[in-house]
């Protein structure tokens, strides 16, 4: 097996190095602290492998994105969110059988219990969707508790995944002061979400094709990404053996931050500034550059993406269709498009290999869709639910896997004596 050399203080260390099925190279320092004393330093863990993973593959500088080899733009085409979910979380497609049994079960545990409805009763009209969401599944725990860890709680994934679309409808409901609708199990999955958000009780509603295929779509493109600060913070809490649902509503607070999830809605916001602003988009491009002025080009740029996001590119064709489709002229696309255009041509953007991410077309989609801007994180957190799932059973099956534990270089005071407050 090949292996690397350090030498440090003059002393040679040989580590391991790993490689994965598509050839990507890492140096195994698990040792390294025992053997040398030192640790290693990545801030934001920029460089540092945290788990080996058979879930997604992304090479960001080709712009590939993989869900169990799957290239993203073949399912996008040909598969449906529900069966996605099934093959991230089960490793396979499905066969007929599973996936009918997998749909079954995705209905059949889509209601939630009567009592926590009472739990949206208590938050204030101005509370954040992505507050409630990530309340409601951690109080699913005090519903469906797992005892022990060796517990098996399959029918917990099921039942997290069949009543997220319900706890976030009724969230978006509450906020807009509307009767709550209940699940049905005759519609497909993103029907259903959309009917339990547009239906009201006085009138007939059907769902328009084209709303439930855009939202299967932006599901479906959502579902998972490798190592991302949720899944990566799923991992992080699920490794202390806190349950499926405690470790889910964490995951669903990393990614309410605008530098993740939450930059769906900063992009609508930016692009209402400019609009409202003259439309005046190349004066945006310059405060985005200038590092005084504190303001980012959201939707743009992507820590591991140093290409065009893979999942912009079906986003940007989507959008055009889903505004035509719908008879909608909106001047944020053209916007959004114009900003694209002299971005990628601009030399500070060329330099550092800044495309529009997953975030940047999504936002204009979701508008389309009637969608109010403080939902727009809370459908990501939909779409990505069955990735953090794969994450979590995948850490949760993997032999000998140690509590999350970074080290970290103190760079505090050194030891001082206590002085009493009458010297000090
Ligand atoms: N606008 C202007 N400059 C940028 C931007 C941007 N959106 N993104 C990065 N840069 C600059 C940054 O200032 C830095 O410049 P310099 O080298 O001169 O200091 C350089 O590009 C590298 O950026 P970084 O901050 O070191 O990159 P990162 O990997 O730490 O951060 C990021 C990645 C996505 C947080 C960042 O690009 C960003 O804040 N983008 C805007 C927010 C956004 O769209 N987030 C959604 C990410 S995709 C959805 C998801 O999966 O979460």
């Amino acid at each position: 097996m090949e292996k690397a050399k350090l030498i440090l203080s003059g002393k040679e260390y040989e580590l391991p190095v790993i490689v994965g099925s598509e050839n990507e190279v890492a140096i195994d320092i698990t040792r390294l602290r025992n053997d040398s004393g030192a640790i290693t330093m990545d801030s934001g863990y920029g460089n540092t492998g945290s788990c080996e993973s058979a879930i997604t593959f992304i090479d960001g500088e080709k712009g590939i994105l993989r869900y169990r080899g799957y290239p993203i733009e073949e399912l996008a085409k040909k598969s449906n969110f529900v069966e996605v979910s099934y093959l991230l979380v089960y490793g396979h497609l499905p066969s007929k059988k599973e996936l009918a049994e997998f749909h079954y079960g995705l209905t059949h545990h889509s209601l939630i219990h009567e009592d926590m409805k009472k739990f949206f009763e208590g938050f204030p009209p101005s509370a954040h969707p992505m507050g409630i969401l990530s309340s409601m599944v951690s109080s699913l725990s005090a519903f469906y508790p797992e005892e022990g860890f060796d517990v098996d709680v399959s029918i917990n994934m099921i039942r997290l995944m069949a009543k997220l679309k319900t706890i976030a409808a009724f969230s978006y409901k509450k906020s807009i002061g509307q009767p709550y609708v209940y699940p049905r199990n005759d519609l497909s999955f993103s029907a259903d979400m959309l009917h339990m958000m547009y239906a009201v009780p006085s009138e007939q509603y059907e769902v328009p094709e084209v709303l439930e295929d855009a939202l299967d779509l932006l599901l479906i493109l959502h579902a998972d990404h490798e190592q991302n600060c949720s899944t990566s913070t799923v991992r992080m809490v699920g490794s202390s053996q806190a349950n499926l649902f405690a470790a889910i509503s964490a995951g669903i607070c990393a990614l309410w931050g605008p530098l993740h999830g939450g930059a769906n809605q900063e992009v609508l916001n930016m692009l209402e500034l400019i609009r409202n602003d003259g439309s005046n988009y190349k004066k945006y491009i310059e405060m985005a550059k200038d590092k005084n002025s504190n303001f980012k080009l959201m939707g743009f740029g992507h820590r591991v993406y140093k290409n065009f996001d893979p999942r912009a590119k079906i986003l940007k064709a989507q959008a055009d269709k889903v505004l035509k489709e719908l008879g909608i002229n909106d001047p944020l696309l053209d916007i959004a498009k114009n900003l694209e255009e002299v971005a990628l041509k601009d030399e500070f953007f060329i330099e550092r290999k800044l495309y529009p991410n997953v975030d940047f077309y999504s936002g204009i989609i979701y508008r389309a869709m009637g969608i109010p801007t403080n939902m727009f994180t809370v459908m990501f957190a939909l779409g990505r639910l069955p990735g953090w799932i794969a994450h979590w059973k995948e850490m949760r099956e993997t032999h000998g896997q140690r509590i999350y534990r970074p080290r970290q270089i103190y760079v505090g005071s050194k030891k001082h004596s206590y002085v009493p407050i009458t010297k000090r």
